[in-house]
Order: C-alpha cells, then sequence, then structure tokens
C-alpha cells in the first residue's frame, strides 16, 4: 500500500483510530528498523501511515530514536507529507499547556545522534532556514482547530535529555535565545525529512512550563503525562481532520519541500 501522509507520534500518541483496513507493517531499511512497525490504513479514502515515535510501550528513549530509520520508512512507503506530533514544554506564558504549538523554527541542541543520510562517499548540504512546509503546517493549524488553542508559529529548542533543563539553561533558552518551547525529539528528525524531500511539519502539544515559571517549580511526569492524555483526543482530532484538507495537494510542493537536494549534493556523479 502507497501511503500519502505519514504520522510520527510522540509520547502519548502511539494509535490513531478509525484507520479502515488498519494493518501493522514491518518495514526494513539500511539504516536499520524504525522505532515499530507502521500502522497503514485509510482514513477518509486516504492512504495514512502512523509511526509511535518511541514505539508500542514507549521503549525508545529520545537519543536512542533510531530517526534516519523512522524517516527512510515513511518515504519507501510513499508518504510525500509527514506530520510529527510531539510533546514540549513551553516557555510563553501565553502558550499554556494544552495548547498547540506548529514549530516553525528549531534550535537544534542535541548532540548524542546522528543527524544526516549523507557523509563520506556523498555529500551534501540542504537548505534548512525553513526547517518545516509552510503549506503543511498551515493545514495542520486548521486541522487542530476547535477545543484547542492553537499557535501559528514557534521557535522548538530541541535538546537531548534525558533530564529536563536546568533553571539557568531554561531562562537562558527563553530570555536570550528566543525559544518558545522545548522538547527532545524535534532534531534531527526536522533534518531529516529535508533530507529525504519530505514535506514535514511539527506539531508540539504543551505540556508544562518547563522549571523558569515562577508558579510552575520543576518538570513531573506525571503531570506531563496527565496533560497529554486529556489532550490526545485533540491530538487524534487533528489527524482526522487532515485528510480532507490534503485532497487538493498540490503535485509539486510550493515551499520546494520536495526539491531540497536539487542544488544541495557536492559529490560529483560517478
Ligand atoms: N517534553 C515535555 N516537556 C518538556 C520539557 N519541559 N523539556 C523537554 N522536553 C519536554
Amino acid at each position: 500500500m502507497t501511503a500519502r501522509i505519514g504520522v510520527i507520534g510522540g509520547s502519548g500518541v502511539y494509535e490513531i483510530d478509525g484507520l479502515e483496513g488498519a494493518e501493522w507493517q514491518t518495514v526494513e531499511t539500511p539504516w536499520g528498523p524504525p522505532s515499530d512497525q507502521i500502522l497503514t490504513g485509510r482514513l477518509g479514502g486516504v492512504e495514512m501511515a502512523f509511526l509511535p515515535r518511541h514505539g508500542r510501550g514507549h521503549v525508545h528513549s529520545p537519543s536512542s530514536v533510531p530517526y534516519r530509520a523512522n524517516i527512510d520508512a515513511l518515504k519507501r512507503l510513499g508518504v510525500r507529507d509527514v506530520i510529527a506530533v510531539s510533546a514540549c514544554g513551553s516557555f510563553r506564558e501565553a502558550m499554556a499547556p494544552g495548547d498547540f504549538v506548529i514549530v516553525d523554527q528549531f534550535i537544534d541542541r542535541t548532540f548524542e545522534r546522528v543527524k544526516s543520510f549523507f557523509g563520506t562517499g556523498c555529500v551534501a548540504h540542504v537548505s534548512l532556514a525553513h526547517p518545516t512546509c509552510a503549506r503543511l503546517s498551515a493545514l495542520c493549524a486548521e486541522a487542530a482547530a476547535g477545543d484547542v488553542r492553537v499557535h501559528a508559529k514557534g521557535t522548538y529548542l530541541a535538546m537531548e535529555g534525558p533530564q529536563f533543563s536546568t533553571l539557568a539553561e531554561s531562562r537562558m533558552y527563553r530570555d536570550h535565545w528566543g525559544a518558545d518551547v522545548i522538547g527532545m525529539t524535534g532534531m534531527p528528525e526536522a533534518k531529516l525529512a529535508r533530507e529525504a524531500e519530505l514535506c514535514y511539519a511539527s506539531v508540539a502539544m504543551v505540556t508544562d512550563y518547563d522549571c523558569w515559571h515562577p508558579d510552575h517549580d520543576a518538570v513531573d511526569v506525571a503531570v506531563v503525562i496527565r496533560t497529554l492524555t486529556a489532550n490526545s483526543k485533540n491530538a487524534k482530532h487533528l489527524v482526522t481532520q487532515l485528510p480532507a484538507l490534503l485532497t487538493d495537494r498540490p503535485e509539486t510542493c510550493p515551499c520546494g519541500c520536495d526539491r531540497a537536494l536539487d542544488f544541495a549534493l557536492m559529490t560529483a556523479p560517478e
């Protein structure tokens, strides 16, 4: 089956409801196995592919998620639009727990992950000035609308984890670096999607105020999970709205995501 829309589910989002002909498929890649099998099926007549980023049972930590295999596996299934859902902390009072932020920029502070499909033998430098697809991001904002407050833009700081930030880090990211939200999985996923010439949108679900907020001392995983659980219906609502919004998908992406490698390859062809 060729899937058109890929959804990568983060913490708290391990499946999607209402898929017709749902089937967990094993996909092999040259980068090893993805985080889990991929759930394929039809939603509103559109082929979907769903991958739980941490695996069912949450077995992969943010540092051990096989990001390259995940992106490659979705591409092999024919996915062109990837919607990545993840939990995040917030640096802004106005981005409250329960809100959705459609991320448009990233600051990558991860350091223990392989971040490229390229390297020795084949060298490429793709542009990441605009790391997400503006077309797909706008559709996600529309799809999310309903019971949830949606912020159409936001800068996501990707940290290595697994520990949460210190107070000094939290203040630095917020006051000096201009980050709006913080999470552990947005990178290198977005970089790899760009290298794979996939359209990528990031929907970050706010679960907490990290530790900078005077009224919220430290991040508590129990609170994160409680907020995610309360919000999973909003994430599922977003996913069910997507097929109808993507029926008029242009053949080529107006943002150029599907042509990212056109001027990026440095290695001379043999
Ligand atoms: N995921 C959810 N909340 C987070 C936080 N405060 N920092 C990093 N990752 C998170």
